[in-house]
């Protein structure tokens, strides 16, 4: 089976990036040099004149992209959950710098709501963000409950993925907020169920655990292991092929049939194990490679990041 693994691609994109990192620390730098020998590992350049390109993060209202935003910015810049007194939600964005590039990052209200008029208002948001930065890398958080990936998420996610028909390369999903202590194979069944679900191969999901935010080292590992997974995604440039359709009318059959495919997977889990069990393996080993380097990483990223004031970029 062609299920060949994102993620121990990702360990070896892990490995190329240390190498870079620890090339730019020898280079002094001058990235300039840096660049030829890492082409190859796939490490994103958004543009030639370092031009931003957008890092787009959708998902429902309460899946947490604020705190991720926030987290990846390092300051409190977007608001956590929406004020019930704020008539309208816009969207907002801001810079951020991982490794050398930056990056225009947006927060976007979420999709579903109950009255028609909302849907659309959030529609327009959404649209917005792709014509100001076409070239992107979308972040979709999903929010989980009891382990269970909510039906308004998988619609939505659906609704905007025909629309724009993401390319892969470009796309990371978030299950944020986990409980630590979850299952065992709860990775390897989420990727197959958002596989079957969202009828997707090989997508990368990037799986973080619940974290107390006064923490700081928990902050920086949060940060440190979504900015890997940004590292190793392609920007592509993304248009929207057709509306995003989605009606207030239609949502209650949706959930159900949302509900009904969720269902269908948990009976047939037990003829998936080998699937399940394949999959886990591969998330188990990448997060062990992970874990190993982060420290390394934390250290050769802010090493990076002090450099580049000194670096030209071409
Ligand atoms: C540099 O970026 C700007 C957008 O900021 C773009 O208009 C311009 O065409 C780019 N130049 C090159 C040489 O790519
Ligand atoms: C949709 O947009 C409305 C108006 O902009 C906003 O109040 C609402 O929070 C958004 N919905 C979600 C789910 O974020
Ligand atoms: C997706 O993006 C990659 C990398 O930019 C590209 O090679 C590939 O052709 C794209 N796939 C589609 C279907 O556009």
């Amino acid at each position: 089976m062609c299920q060949s693994s994102i993620h121990s691609e990702l360990v070896i994109h892990l490995f190329c990036f240390l190498f870079f990192c620890f090339c730019l620390t020898k280079l002094r730098g001058s990235v300039l040099y840096c660049r030829n020998p890492v082409s190859s590992c796939k490490i994103n350049y958004c543009e030639p004149n370092n031009s931003k390109c957008g890092l787009i993060l959708l998902g429902n209202s309460g899946a947490g992209k604020s705190f991720i935003a926030n987290i990846l910015l390092g300051e409190d810049r977007f608001q956590h959950a929406y004020r019930p007194t704020a008539v309208t939600r816009k969207t907002d964005s801001a810079e951020l710098t991982i490794g050398d590039t930056t990056y225009a990052i947006f927060d976007i209200p979420g999709l579903i709501e109950a009255k028609q008029e909302q849907i659309d208002l959030n529609k327009t948001e959404i649209e917005k963000a792709f014509q100001q930065r076409p070239l992107s890398i979308i972040l979709f958080v999903f929010r989980s409950c009891g382990g269970r990936i909510l039906d308004e998420d998988l619609i939505a996610f659906r609704a905007i993925n025909e629309a724009y028909q993401f390319n892969l390369t470009s796309l990371i999903f978030v299950l944020n907020n986990l409980d630590p202590k979850r299952d065992s194979e709860y990775e390897g069944q989420t990727t197959a169920l958002l596989q079957e679900i969202l009828e997707l191969k090989q997508i990368k999901l990037c799986f973080l655990d619940h974290i107390d935010v006064r923490d700081n080292e928990a902050r920086e590992n949060y940060r440190n292991e979504l900015a890997l997974f940004i590292l190793y995604c392609t920007p592509n440039t993304h248009t929207k092929r057709h509306q995003i359709k989605l009606h207030a009318d239609n949502m209650k059959q949706l959930k159900q049939k949302m509900k009904q495919m969720q269902l269908d997977f948990q009976e047939q889990i037990a003829l998936r194990q080998q699937e399940i069990k394949e999959l886990q393996i591969e998330y188990n080993t990448y997060k062990k490679s992970i874990e190993t380097e982060i420290n390394n990483l934390k250290q050769k990223l802010a090493q990076y990041e002090k450099q580049k004031s000194n670096c030209i970029i071409l």
